[in-house]
């Protein structure tokens, strides 16, 4: 069996998992967990929301909202192991062992890092160390395959350093992980053309009540070309979203109307509107169900933990042994 294992934050402002998400992870994600000599760990970084997020409300709302779009688009968590990164502590313990082997210049170069403090006022030292708990998160499971964005790539490259470096002290403990990144899978563009992504609020949540949907697609960044002229589709950030989701040839009458003029990007986006409505609608359907039953999700998260824990002591035991941290038995 080879082990996937991924994960995605609690982060956003209020219970949400976006586009990106959706279609650069979980997606992607259930693909691969379904390939039978796969075993997947999936995983919700609530600890890793901690960074951006202070109040408890939001992050447990946020926590079942992504727990929630991972069922709703079929994860099995009965095959597999579903967990929040929260029941399994241990990841704090070995954060900080990693921390005492990663070198400060690898953190103060990461891209991430750098955007998020330029975009946030709250520039703490969890923002800063990010990398290394998410080293730990894969580390800790022995994961082979960790399939991500590219917006991850810096990350997953710190991890196997800072693991290879470990195992060049103190001889082979960890398991170097392999990053999935699905080329095709570009980087979604949020409703303002940057990377879409909870931190610059620029997201569609796909999962939003239909009038908050259609609200959020009508919010949409576009240019000020008038009604009747012709417009080009390659610039436009609803176009760019709609491409992602649309068959070929809704894509090509989509770029027919653009180039063809008397068609205004409010129409473009009632389209897109009505496209996220029509793709999603089972899965919208499901989310519901299990965000108005959040104990169907407790139940699902209590046995993953269990299943997690048991793998992350036996890890952690071998990691201590080599740091000289237990008894001469
Ligand atoms: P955010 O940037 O919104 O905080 P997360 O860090 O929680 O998103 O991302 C969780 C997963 O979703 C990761 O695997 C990440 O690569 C993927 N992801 C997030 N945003 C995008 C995007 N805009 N395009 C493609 N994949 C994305
Ligand atoms: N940092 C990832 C993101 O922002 C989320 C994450 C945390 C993760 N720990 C992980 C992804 C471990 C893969 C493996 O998208």
């Amino acid at each position: 069996m080879a082990r996937i294992l991924t994960g995605i934050q609690s982060s956003g402002s209020s219970g949400e998992v976006h586009l990106g998400n959706i279609l650069g992870a979980i997606k992607p994600g259930i693909a691969l967990s379904k390939q039978q000599d796969h075993e997947a760990f999936f995983f919700i970084a609530d600890l890793h929301s901690l960074t951006t997020v202070k109040d408890a409300a939001v992050r447990k709302k946020n926590t079942y909202a992504v727990a929630a779009a991972w069922l709703a688009f079929g994860f099995d968590t009965d095959k597999n192991v579903f967990y929040k990164q929260s029941d399994v502590p241990e990841v704090c313990e070995l954060t900080w062992y990693l921390n005492c082997h990663t070198p400060f210049p690898m953190l103060a170069n990461a891209h991430s890092f750098k955007d998020k403090s330029e975009n946030l006022s709250d520039v703490n030292a969890g923002l800063f160390d990010y990398p290394v708990l998410m080293a730990c998160d894969i580390l800790l499971y022995d994961a082979e395959m960790v399939p991500v964005g590219k917006d991850q790539k810096q990350h997953l490259e710190m991890t196997r350093d800072i693991a290879s470096s470990f195992n060049h002290l103190y001889g082979e403990t960890f398991v170097i992980p392999e990053p999935l990144i699905d080329e095709k899978v570009m980087v979604i563009p949020g409703t303002d053309g940057r990377k879409m992504s909870k931190t610059y609020n620029n997201y569609l949540n796909i999962f939003l009540a239909e009038k908050k949907l259609r609200k959020a697609v009508m919010k949409i960044e576009t240019d000020s070309t008038p009604l009747e002229e012709p417009k080009d589709p390659e610039s436009c950030n609803v176009f760019a979203l709609y491409k992602l989701i649309a068959s070929n040839e809704q894509i090509a009458e989509m770029r027919q109307n653009y180039e063809g003029g008397n068609y205004g990007y409010g129409h473009a986006k009632q389209a897109l509107f009505e496209l996220l409505l029509d793709t999603f609608a089972e899965e919208r359907k499901r989310y519901n169900e299990f965000m108005e039953n959040p104990e169907l999700i407790d139940q699902k998260l209590e046995e993953g933990a269990r299943k997690a824990s048991k793998i992350a002591k036996e890890v952690l035991g071998r990691v201590r042994k080599k740091l000289g941290y237990t008894t001469a038995l």
